[in-house]
């Protein structure tokens, strides 16, 4: 079975980004340990990673994310450990106007091990004004927070938001809520920017939610102890992530219902993906039962089918036993000879596997490991802390079907908490974010000001119908195309 149709949209992707600004290398000497990157393979990777280079506001990664020397794992979780006041932007595209810091802390992982972890902050000109959870008449010129849940961004340090140029989802989101007056704290996820592990090992949970709600959790409660002139020690803020962070933000809801940080409003979560290995073997047994073109299939089946070489090594950062046992042998190969000793992220990832179709052994999701791992660290049908805004696009990387049972899910497990959940008819996995931010941004602007309208029910589902959809441009990947410029360069941007 040919599975030809996710690598080459993302490749078409990548084109599309890649060739305006870079030029290639002809070959890269990390790609010779690999005895399966044939002439595309060569071709292709080096691309992307020169993509990824000119994206990163360092490379490599600047001093910032060494560990400091006062780092033990017997401190505390939400450790402060280095604060960067002034983040300076010539290397970054962020708007006039806003600012940045960078702060490392520590989290938990999932054993219970302390970590090192980066974040960033980014500053707006001046604060929305908000009246809930005020404890004093001096909160009023403090920042109301966001604490932002990042989507998929690769698996190794230097794949760290607070290190792309962009911060990674620039005006989709971050960007935005800053120009709006919110304060965003955007953990990097311990594992990226930060790592403690050796020779480019990977430590990153990915899709495993608890782990990047402990990330988040302990990012905002070390923010407060960086900036207490600007936050209040148990300040108002609002959880929001996409995509693998909608898996981690949803995670944050259920962590809130047992283990509290104060000042919560609620979380947002844009298309989540929630018991992943089910999702999966629903892909898989799609794709074997059916006569349609896998080109015509929904992207909830293509696209969680390319993704299994990385779900398995989120998997082997969580139980390193496991040991990357589900990858096909060319997708080991990819990754431990292409991958890892590049270091790539999401571009090079897409690309290093661009022509492989076999990307994991028949039946790896049966395997007790990858059904711990999945009853351990799925989300949804877990008790959680409401207001919960769910969104998704009716063409999203996950199905409606399948975040309906989770969301009906979740609402047995917790009754009282508020839950709605709007889809955009006809909206892909990053148009989502657009067409419904008149939603969130009003959502999340009337819990700072108390102005709730939701009836506190739990599980509405409501559809909302586009204007012109059938005419706009559909993009699997990021489509806000925000370029980089130095100084000398400035003209290239003039109106
Ligand atoms: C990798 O291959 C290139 C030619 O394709 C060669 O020039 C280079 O020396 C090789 N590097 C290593 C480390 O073997
Ligand atoms: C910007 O990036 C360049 C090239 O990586 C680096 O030499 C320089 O130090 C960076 N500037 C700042 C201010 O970080
Ligand atoms: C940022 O770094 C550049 C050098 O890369 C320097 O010229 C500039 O003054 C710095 N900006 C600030 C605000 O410190
Ligand atoms: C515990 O988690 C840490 C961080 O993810 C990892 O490096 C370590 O290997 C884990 N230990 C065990 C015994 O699983
Ligand atoms: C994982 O598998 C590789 C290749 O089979 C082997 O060399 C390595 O020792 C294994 N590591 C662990 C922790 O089992
Ligand atoms: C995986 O488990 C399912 C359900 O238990 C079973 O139908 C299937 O045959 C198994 N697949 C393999 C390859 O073992
Ligand atoms: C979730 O519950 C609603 C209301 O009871 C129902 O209409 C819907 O079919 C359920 N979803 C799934 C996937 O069972
Ligand atoms: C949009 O396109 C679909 C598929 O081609 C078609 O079935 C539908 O009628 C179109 N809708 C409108 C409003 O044109
Ligand atoms: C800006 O980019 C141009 C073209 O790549 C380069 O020649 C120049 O040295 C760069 N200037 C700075 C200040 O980095």
């Amino acid at each position: 079975m040919k599975l030809s149709v996710i690598p080459n949209r993302l490749v078409d992707i990548a084109f599309l980004l890649v060739l305006p600004c870079v030029n290639a290398q002809a070959s890269l000497p990390a790609l010779n340990g690999s005895s399966t990157c044939g002439a595309e393979c060569q071709e292709l990777v080096p691309l992307a990673i020169a993509y990824e280079h000119s994206a990163h506001a360092h490379y490599p990664l600047d001093d910032f994310y060494s560990i400091p020397s006062n780092f033990t794992p017997s401190m505390e979780p939400g450790t402060l450990l280095s604060v960067e006041t002034h983040t300076n932007l010539t290397n970054y595209t962020v708007p006039s106007s806003l600012t940045m810091s960078r702060i490392m802390y520590t989290s938990m992982s999932l054993n219970g091990t302390i970590v090192p972890a980066s974040a960033f902050v980014l500053w707006p000109y001046a604060p929305f004004e908000y009246n809930v959870g005020k404890t004093s008449k001096t909160a009023s010129g403090k920042f109301p927070m966001v604490a932002w849940a990042h989507g998929t961004a690769g698996l190794f340090a230097a794949c760290a938001p607070s290190n792309y140029r962009s911060l990674q989802y620039q005006f989709m989101t971050s960007y935005s809520l800053a120009i709006e007056g919110f304060a965003v704290v955007a953990t990097d996820y311990a594992g990226l920017g930060v790592t403690t592990l050796p020779n480019g090992e990977q430590s990153h949970a990915y899709l495993a939610g608890a782990a990047g709600a402990n990330d988040v959790a302990y990012a905002v409660e070390a923010t407060r102890k960086a900036f207490p002139a600007q936050f209040e020690p148990e300040g108002p803020f609002v959880t929001m992530g996409h995509s693998q962070g909608g898996n981690v933000a949803w995670a944050f809801a259920e962590r809130q219902a047992h283990t509290k940080v104060s000042g919560y409003l609620g979380t947002i979560t844009i298309s989540p993906p929630m018991r992943v290995i089910d999702e999966l073997n629903a892909a898989l047994q799609t794709i074997a039962t059916t006569t349609i073109p896998i080109a015509s299939l929904p992207l909830w089946v293509t696209t969680i089918i390319g993704l299994q070489p990385i779900i398995i090594a989120g998997i082997t950062a969580v139980f390193p036993s496991y040991n990357y046992s589900g990858m096909s042998p060319i997708a080991y190969d990819r990754y431990q000879n292409v991958v890892k000793p590049l270091q790539g992220c999401l571009p090079t990832n897409s690309l290093a596997y661009a022509d492989v179709t076999d990307f994991a052994i028949p039946g790896w999701t049966n395997d007790s490991i990858v059904q711990q791992w999945q009853d351990q660290y799925h989300v949804s049908g877990r008790e959680f802390q409401g207001p919960l805004l769910i969104i998704a696009g009716s063409n999203d990387v996950i199905s409606i079907d399948q975040l309906s049972s989770g969301i009906n899910a979740s609402c047995d497990a917790s009754c009282d908490q508020s839950l709605e959940a709007y889809v955009y008819n006809d909206m892909e996995h990053f148009p989502v974010i657009q067409a419904s931010r008149i939603k969130w941004m009003s959502w999340i602007k009337d819990k700072f000001t108390g102005n709730s309208k939701s009836d506190g029910s739990c599980g509405k589902m409501t559809t909302v119908q586009g204007f012109n959809t059938n005419y706009t441009i559909q993009s699997q990947a990021a489509n806000w195309l925000v370029g980089w410029t130095n100084s000398s360069l400035g003209w290239e941007e003039s109106l």
